[in-house]
């Protein structure tokens, strides 16, 4: 077992504690003991404050029409989902393993909750308990580029009843600013799915950029630093675990000012 442990990719190991509390049982002490748990470093960044060209960037990507062709493994994968997806639907954005899915699965129950990621190997560890037989029924993982799905999503009229990104990646050099969703030219794509869409990551550069982004989108969005008393994702209770101050960032989509294109 600690073998198996070691060998585990860290996210599976991430996932592990939701289901047996750390330091409870064989499996929590191997998973105490590996010592891969709550040793998150801070995020290290060579901005000190939100992006100089955060407003000109989003700016254009609100305005100018994101003329990416979306994959073919995308289209196939989008294909095989979307006729669950005709109600407003909950959509777990890099959802990883897939376990805030399941949570959020049961939190919702009237509503048909997907979470999409590109990583197969973690996909793999929810897709697992999904196929139990008292796996949750309104939920699926799908293996998608988000890139690709919120395009397709967008492009066929989809409405989300809430977005949740939980820790996107940061990309904290301030040369990977495009690579963080707001500062993405999809991000005029994920605004129109609509819903409530709430954002959490444990880098405070990212949340105020974040929540500038919807402002300049015309979307009013707060933000907050929280303490789950219940860690929603793997990487919740690794960054929590680690003492990381996190931040939880909430808008609606649905907001006038942000339909008619204030930006
Ligand atoms: C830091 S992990 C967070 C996972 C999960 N949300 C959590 O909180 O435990 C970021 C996740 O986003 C996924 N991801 C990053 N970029 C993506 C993309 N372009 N398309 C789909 N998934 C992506 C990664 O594969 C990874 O699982």
């Amino acid at each position: 077992m600690a073998l198996a442990l070691r060998a585990a990719p860290p996210c599976i190991l991430a996932i592990l504690p939701k289901y047996l509390p750390m330091g409870e049982g064989k499996l929590g002490s191997e998973i105490a003991k590996s010592g891969m748990y709550a040793n998150s470093r801070i995020v290290q960044s060579n901005q000190d404050a939100p992006h100089p060209r955060l407003h000109e960037i989003v700016s254009r990507h609100l305005h100018m029409p994101y003329r990416r062709v979306p994959s073919d493994a995308g289209r196939r994968a989008f294909e095989s989902v979307v006729d669950r997806l005709r109600e407003p639907f909950v959509l777990d954005a890099g959802c990883g393993t897939g376990a805030s899915t399941l949570t959020l699965a049961a939190r919702f129950p009237q509503m048909f909750v997907l979470g999409v990621d590109k990583s197969a190997t973690r996909l793999v560890v929810g897709q697992r308990l999904l196929a139990k037989d008292d796996g949750p029924r309104n939920a699926f993982l799908l293996h998608c580029e988000l890139v690709d799905f919120w395009q397709l999503a967008a492009a066929a009229g989809l409405r989300c009843a809430r977005q949740y990104l939980l820790y996107p990646n940061p990309w904290p050099k301030a040369e990977q600013l495009k690579r963080r969703w707001h500062a993405h030219a999809v991000f005029a794509d994920m605004l129109k799915l609509g819903g409530l869409v709430e954002l959490r990551t444990n880098w405070r550069i990212y949340a105020d950029e974040f929540v500038q982004a919807l402002h300049i989108a015309g979307c009013a969005g707060r933000c907050a630093v929280f303490a789950p008393s219940q860690p929603l994702s793997p990487f919740e209770r690794k960054y929590g675990a680690s003492g990381h101050e996190l931040r939880c960032c909430s808008a609606d989509l649905s907001d006038r000012a942000f339909r008619e294109g204030a930006a």
